[in-house]
């Protein structure tokens, strides 16, 4: 997904050296422009199987392609905070492509799956009542590591989520979107965190600092944008109400959730914020994690 800048958003208010090297040389087209490792067309789209379709899966696939496809916001944004980087900025469009495509890709299956979706319409509300700032010039976070470091928590969270749902589904096209876009997601995190190293070198952030980025950036999963891409996408008729859908996507995403997916996204955590991403600590947060994603799939309050 391409996620907000976090809590610094609200809704109708505020609402991620080898860098490039990371994407090449699969992405550069023939004519050396920047272009995504594959396409809708790579997409076996007459293998769909309606009989095989999960009505929750196709919920939060509604969801996900708005927020994906917002994609255009974020990166002004990022590129007004690295505006002197000529290599982030080249990184950062084609990571722009990508979640792009992720958002189109999940909106046509969605149409596909849902004749009555029109993820032109949804994406329309989603994007006239989530307003990111784009406007500021230095990095909510305080610094460029810790903007990067909160791109590597967001990713962590996206390619955890397509693995999970690549997993669950038993549908053969949500198979295959899901497992291009979670190798899409892990390589953004591997991006981001390379930027991350860059720029630690220079910055010099605190470990403590780095830490509270990092809790910060992840407790700031429940903020608005998941759950006004749930209204959007499913409910568009009925008033927005934030809580009712927030539990209503949180106990369908985190019921996907197996414990592997949960020590994994720890581990990239806790290695892009300079902790030991498979000791004593990792363990315990990964049971904390757990517990979290259990009580978030029973709908219960965290
Ligand atoms: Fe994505
Ligand atoms: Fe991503």
């Amino acid at each position: 997904m391409a996620h907000s800048c976090g809590r610094e958003s609200r809704r109708r208010g505020l609402h991620g050296q080898r860098w490039l090297p990371i994407f090449m040389p699969d992405a550069l087209s023939q004519k050396g422009e920047l272009m995504p490792r594959w396409t809708p067309d790579d997409i076996r789209w007459d293998r769909f199987d309606r009989d095989k379709l999960d009505p929750d899966l196709l919920r939060l696939v509604k969801a996900a392609a708005l927020t994906e496809f917002n994609a255009a916001r974020y990166t002004q944004y990022l590129n007004n905070v690295f505006s002197d980087d000529e290599e982030i900025a080249q990184s950062v469009s084609l990571w722009q492509l990508e979640e792009e495509q992720h958002g189109r890709s999940l909106g046509r299956y969605a149409e596909l799956a849902d004749p009555d979706f029109d993820f032109a319409a949804a994406f329309r509300l989603f994007q006239e009542g989530y307003v990111i700032p784009v406007d500021v010039t230095q990095s909510v976070r305080g610094s460029r590591v810790g903007e990067l470091l909160a791109r590597c928590v967001v990713e962590a969270g996206t390619s955890s989520f397509y693995s999970a749902m690549g997993e669950a589904t038993g549908e053969p096209v949500l198979q295959q979107i899901c497992k291009q876009i979670a190798a899409d997601e892990f390589r953004h995190y591997r991006l981001f965190l390379d930027g991350l190293k860059k720029y630690q070198s220079r910055e010099n952030v605190s470990l403590a600092a780095r830490i509270r980025v990092a809790v910060g950036r992840v407790l700031e999963a429940d903020d608005d944008e998941l759950a006004f891409a749930y209204h959007c996408g499913n409910e568009p008729e009925s008033p927005y109400d934030r809580g009712r859908c927030n539990a209503a996507y949180g106990s369908r995403a985190y019921r996907l959730y197996g414990y592997h997916h949960a020590e994994r996204a720890v581990a990239m955590i806790f290695k892009a914020s300079g902790l030991k991403p498979q000791g004593w600590l990792a363990r315990q947060t990964s049971r904390w994690a757990w517990r979290r994603i259990q009580a978030r799939a029973l709908g219960a309050p965290t």
